[in-house]
């Protein structure tokens, strides 16, 4: 297992070679280029909100870029257009929104653009915080929007407390009311 925060989420991540992965919020496209990397005939498609850092994403991946491995597109997920893709796995490192409030609004995407046996990974540290307390909210927020915990686990790499949350969307038909598991 890699011994860096991104490289031990791309480990748990463990894509496949063929697999169809979603990551949001890439930043500069790190994570991008390790799974490309262990991909043949799979892809990414990677958003972020922020123009600059898509740019910067698509410089350092231009090779997988040109190969048709990787995708990169401008766009908060909240509102972001991903047509009829479906996606194997989905992640996401750092990003905002599943650590605070309630990202009910991303969830929905997700949900809806997850293939049937798919897995969401929230992976998150803040300096000021232990692992089980970012652990607690990324669990509070998919189990709020009716999403099932997988698994959790916990990391100290690069001197951050790193969290990682593995959750499955909610069957269809399933509201935030039920019972948690
Ligand atoms: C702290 S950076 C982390 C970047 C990278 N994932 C990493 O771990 O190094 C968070 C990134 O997520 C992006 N981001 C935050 N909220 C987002 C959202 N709702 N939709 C898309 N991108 C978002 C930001 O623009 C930023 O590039």
């Amino acid at each position: 297992m890699a011994n860096d925060r991104i490289g031990w989420a791309v480990d748990v991540l463990s894509p496949g070679a063929s697999e169809r992965i979603l990551e949001v919020g890439c930043g500069h496209g790190v994570a991008v280029t390790m799974v490309c990397d262990r991909l043949i005939d799979g892809r990414v498609v990677a958003v972020d909100r922020s123009a600059t850092m898509i740019a910067a994403a698509k410089r350092r991946n231009a090779r997988h870029l040109a190969a048709g491995r990787a995708e990169f597109h401008t766009a908060e997920l909240a509102s972001a257009d991903f047509s009829e893709a479906r996606f194997d796995k989905a992640f996401a490192l750092r990003v905002g929104p599943f650590a605070r409030g309630d990202p009910a609004r991303e969830l929905m995407v997700l949900a809806r653009h997850l293939s049937p046996a798919g897995r969401l990974y929230l992976f998150h540290d803040e300096p000021s915080r232990s692992a089980d307390d970012v652990a607690r909210r990324l669990k509070a927020g998919v189990r709020g929007n009716a999403w099932t915990v997988e698994a959790v686990l916990k990391k100290r790499l690069d001197g951050c407390n790193v969290a990682c949350v593995i959750a499955l969307p909610p069957k269809p038909n399933a509201t935030a009311d039920e019972p948690k598991r």
